[in-house]
């Protein structure tokens, strides 16, 4: 980190998050991304969307080329101190690990209701079928 470098903690990007005054967290670095919503070829409202969260999974999935990481050069303004940062938002992967853990039980479940009112539907006949069998022994 060179001298006169900013650090902020996370909590200020929310203070930083509308159309006069934008800024974005994009692996620990911040970007005063203000002058350059009207120009961004994406839209204002996706970094408007972006701001006051950790934006680095919507910047990387976006796939933005080497020419979008040189122009976000010129609005970098320092980087956030990472252990301010809520893990649950720098993790995005770690919520869908859990819902597909989830996913196991779903489908049993679904197997089960599926197989209930069929077997009682087979008790049934089976029954009404003994029934008639020991009216005609008698
Ligand atoms: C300082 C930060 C950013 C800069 C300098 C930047 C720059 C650019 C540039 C130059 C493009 C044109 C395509 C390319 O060259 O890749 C682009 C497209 C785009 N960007 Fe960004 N971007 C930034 C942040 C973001 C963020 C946080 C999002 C959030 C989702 C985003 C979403 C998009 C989208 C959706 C497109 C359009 C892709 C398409 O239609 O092909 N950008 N951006």
């Amino acid at each position: 980190m060179g001298s006169g470098e900013k650090v902020f903690v996370y909590e200020d990007l929310v203070k930083h998050k509308d159309r006069n005054d934008c800024w974005l967290l994009i692996s620990r670095k911040v970007y005063n991304v203000t002058q350059f919503l009207e120009d961004h070829p994406g839209g204002d409202e996706v970094l408007l969307a972006a701001s006051g969260k950790d934006a680095t999974n919507d910047f990387e999935d976006v796939g933005h080329s080497d020419d979008a990481r040189e122009q976000m050069q010129k609005y970098y303004i320092g980087e956030v101190d990472a252990t301010t940062i809520p893990a649950r938002r720098m993790y995005k992967a770690q919520t869908s690990t859990a819902a597909t853990q989830q996913e196991e039980p779903g489908f049993l479940f679904k197997i089960i209701q599926f197989l209930v009112p069929l077997l009682i539907l087979g008790f049934a006949f089976g029954l009404q079928f003994l029934g008639k069998k020991e009216k005609t022994e008698t």
